[in-house]
């Protein structure tokens, strides 16, 4: 079967020529606005997978030329997604399946006892896998609500606890819902003054703005390829290895040991990343997403970053000119934010609305609650007390836009979400 990939990206002006080096794939007359779920794939991507894929054949197994050849391959994207998001020289770079994937891993290599504070207003990715007893802080009403909460709360724990006790704060980029940045930064620098470590799930902001784990000092890094236009299921954690060459294999198996030897649990555990990539590597999954850290470090971000913000604010002025949608938000209107916004159709049932905009308009959106249940209630609750209405829904609309999205596609959603009132 022969597949041919149709780049949508949109047709060049000069300026966006040089600001625009990675093309993604899709489907003309399709419009795709839910990049926040699964982005598109990046010609980057696929042209890198297409390469290799006459050579395809085993990693860490194998002799003959094509293994040797993906294996390097493999280790090679390693080392580019590390230094993409700037690992330390002595962090690990370990292929996970996505974020979730990663943050669960990270979870399992936890030093018993160890104490997690998070926000109630993560994705579920990042208020699950943590061990009972986890601190869950509230809500905050702004950046600097957010720094000053963990500052309490870690200062808190410190006091009541064991002062030796292991923390990690585990905190978003970019909140999915929203859009909005977390200061992370600083959250970061509170994290280290009460000598805690602090895990950042990058998966929404590292498709939007560069995430550099040693400039923003976190410990840990998780991120997922399918948002970062790199399909082919791997994503990664990043991080100091401390923990993690201590930590069981995160999957028992063969490629995570050094030694078995008769005894039913006589084995020694390989030290590095091998020890939580037990079973054959996801080399494709790697590669695509080598390539887009290699086409993204090649990009003017700054220029990709205007032109987020440039629709991103044509969609949300769209939208505050449509009295029947109410935009959600932690916040507040004018924080940092990233190509993602959620909103509520009131009156009408949001996935009545989503399948309409499909069936009718080809816009792809999402609906729901995100898999961020505690955040988005409390914004719906929220928008509904801010704007008097009662008749908002008790899920949202999410329109997410990136690499591939123009002017074009937020008016054609805005012209239909009008239709609606
Ligand atoms: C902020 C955030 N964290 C984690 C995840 C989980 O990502 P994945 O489904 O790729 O594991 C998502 C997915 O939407 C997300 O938005």
């Amino acid at each position: 079967m022969s597949v041919t990939l149709v780049p949508v990206s949109p047709a060049p002006s000069t300026a966006r020529a040089a600001a625009r080096p990675l093309d993604v794939l899709g489907v003309p007359g399709e419009i795709n606005l839910d990049y926040a779920a699964t982005a598109p794939c990046s010609r980057a991507a696929a042209d890198a997978v297409a390469a290799l894929l006459p050579w395809y054949a085993s990693v860490h197994r194998g002799a003959g030329a094509l293994s040797r050849r993906c294996t390097l391959a493999y280790e090679r994207a390693r080392q580019t997604v590390g230094d993409f998001f700037g690992a330390r020289a002595d962090d690990h770079v370990i292929f996970t399946r996505n974020t979730t994937d990663a943050l669960n891993l990270l979870a399992r290599a936890l030093p018993a006892g160890t104490a997690v504070v998070t926000f109630a207003a993560e994705h579920h990715a990042n208020l699950l896998p943590w061990p009972r007893g986890s601190v869950r802080l509230p809500v905050p009403a702004d950046a600097g609500d957010a720094v000053r909460a963990l500052d309490a709360a870690l200062a808190e724990l410190r006091r009541a606890g064991n002062p030796g006790l292991p923390v990690l704060v585990a905190v978003t980029g970019a909140s999915n819902v929203t859009g909005e940045r977390w200061p992370v930064a600083e959250l970061a620098r509170v994290a280290h003054r009460h000598r805690a470590r602090i895990a950042l799930d990058a998966a929404q902001l590292a498709p939007h703005a560069p995430v550099d784990l040693l400039a923003l000092d976190v410990d840990y890094l998780a991120v997922s390829g399918h948002k970062l236009y790199a399909p082919f299921g791997a994503g990664a954690l990043i991080g100091r290895a401390d923990w993690l060459d201590a930590a069981p294999p995160y999957l028992a198996g063969g490629g995570a040991t050094s030694r078995v030897g008769a005894g039913t649990h006589e084995v020694d555990w390989a030290v590095g990343p091998a020890r939580h990539e037990g079973g054959t590597p996801n080399l494709l999954g790697a590669v695509a997403l080598a390539a887009v850290c290699d086409a993204l470090a090649d990009a003017d971000r700054a220029a990709l970053h205007d032109e987020e913000q440039r629709l991103l604010g044509r969609l949300r002025d769209g939208l505050a000119a449509l009295p029947h949608v109410v935009e959600l938000r932690t916040f507040g209107p004018d924080a940092p934010r990233v190509g993602i916004l959620s909103f509520a159709v009131a009156g009408r049932d949001s996935a009545d609305v989503a399948a309409v905009l499909a069936r009718d308009h080809g816009i792809g959106v999402r609906d729901g609650l995100f898999c961020a249940h505690p955040l988005a209630r409390r914004l719906l609750a929220e928008a509904a007390a801010r704007t008097g209405r009662r008749n908002l829904p008790p899920t949202a609309l999410r329109a997410s836009i990136g690499l591939g999205s123009t002017e074009e596609h937020v008016d054609r959603l805005l012209a239909a979400l009008a239709t609606l009132g």
